[in-house]
């Protein structure tokens, strides 16, 4: 069954640190819906930060959770606005069900501005542990081409996130 666009759910993707759970939030505030961050959705399932999630049970085991609860979310809710953590797109299920029912909006950040605001992410993100800058840059380099496959692109760079959340509803009207 075909969604009306304007019920569809609205779904951030992007690198880390590219600021989907912030301007997913103020997008969802402006639009008066529900914000859903899939990661903390996650956390809060489970009882245990993301990393905690890889230590135990390993990547392999946070992706399945991550992509049931990913399928399960855009098939049965409409009006949210849902941010996924940056891996979630890569699984070419999650990019099916986000582009079929959902409104996908990628923020794109360069290269050089994520360089930027690497040292205040990579404590927190078990994918950038133990890797060299330019095995981040090749992580990057593949990536895009996963989230090449958007609707919607803002590029961010040279905007605050208040400014990015009024450009997303002003591409959406
Ligand atoms: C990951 C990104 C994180 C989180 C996990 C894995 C990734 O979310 O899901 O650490 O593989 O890019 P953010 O994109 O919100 O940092």
């Amino acid at each position: 069954i075909q969604i009306p666009s304007w019920k569809k759910n609205i779904v951030f993707i992007g690198f880390m640190g590219a600021g989907k759970t912030t301007i997913g939030q103020l997008v969802a505030k402006k639009l008066h819906r529900d914000f859903i961050d899939i990661d903390l959705e996650i956390e809060n399932k489970y009882g245990m930060p993301v990393p905690e999630i890889f230590r135990k049970f390993g990547e392999s085991r946070f992706r399945q959770l991550e992509k049931e609860l990913i399928l399960d979310t855009c098939t049965n809710t409409c009006l949210k606005v849902i941010s996924l953590g940056g891996g979630a797109y890569l699984q070419e299920e999650v990019r099916e069900v986000c582009l079929n029912r959902c409104i996908v909006c990628f923020l794109d950040l360069s290269w050089e501005a994520f360089k930027n605001r690497l040292p205040f992410i990579v404590d927190t993100r078990p994918v950038l542990q133990n890797k060299s800058l330019a095995e981040i840059k090749e992580l990057f380099r593949k990536r895009s081409a996963a989230y090449s496959m958007h609707h919607l692109r803002i590029g961010i760079d040279d905007l605050d996130f208040e400014k990015s959340a009024d450009q997303v509803v002003e591409l959406l009207h």
